[in-house]
């Protein structure tokens, strides 16, 4: 069985959340977590995806107020092995079921190009046009709570 939990900012869950995003997001991409993004996170909030068979964290997000009414999604990674199984739909769900609970009506976020379509399965629309960061390109996504 799977269940979705609110992660504490620097809890040993936060650190599991931090090592997973770094295997599955910024390591194929040469990329580093620096600790002094680390501090920035304490405000946001942290979504994970536990497997109740071994307590493992097997995915996240985490959230990110941007103004009154809009919050961003941020960092979505599913472990590798149980990718493609709903963990990432189920994620999501809960993040907006959190989002509106504090008050939010509106969810925005950059998807890579490869995985807008699971966005879009979500109900996110695309907004705006593709654009680069880092030389990925990313689409802006929208979902109204
Ligand atoms: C993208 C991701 C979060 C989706 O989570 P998930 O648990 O695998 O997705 P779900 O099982 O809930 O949904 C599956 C559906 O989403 C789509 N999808 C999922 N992963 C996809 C991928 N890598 N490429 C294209 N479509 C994908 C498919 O339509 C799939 O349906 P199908 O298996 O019937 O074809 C996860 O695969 C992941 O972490 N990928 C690597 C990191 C990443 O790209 N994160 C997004 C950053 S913007």
């Amino acid at each position: 069985m799977r269940k979705m939990i609110d992660i504490d900012f620097n809890s040993s869950r936060y650190d599991e959340l931090v090592q997973l995003r770094y295997k599955i997001l910024l390591e194929p991409l040469g990329l580093k977590f620096l600790d002094s993004h680390r501090a920035q996170e304490e405000h946001y909030l942290h979504i994970g995806c536990i497997e109740a068979l071994d307590d493992k964290l097997i995915g996240g997000l985490m959230l990110v107020p941007i103004n009154h009414d809009t919050i961003r999604m941020m960092q979505v990674a599913v472990d590798g092995k149980y990718q493609r199984e709903g963990v990432g739909t189920q994620l999501i769900k809960y993040a907006e079921k959190r989002a509106k609970e504090i008050g939010y009506s509106k969810i925005v976020m950059h998807a890579m190009l490869t995985v807008v379509h699971f966005y879009e399965k979500n109900g996110y629309h695309q907004e705006g046009d593709i654009f680069e960061e880092k030389g990925i390109t990313f689409a802006r996504m929208v979902k109204e709570l």
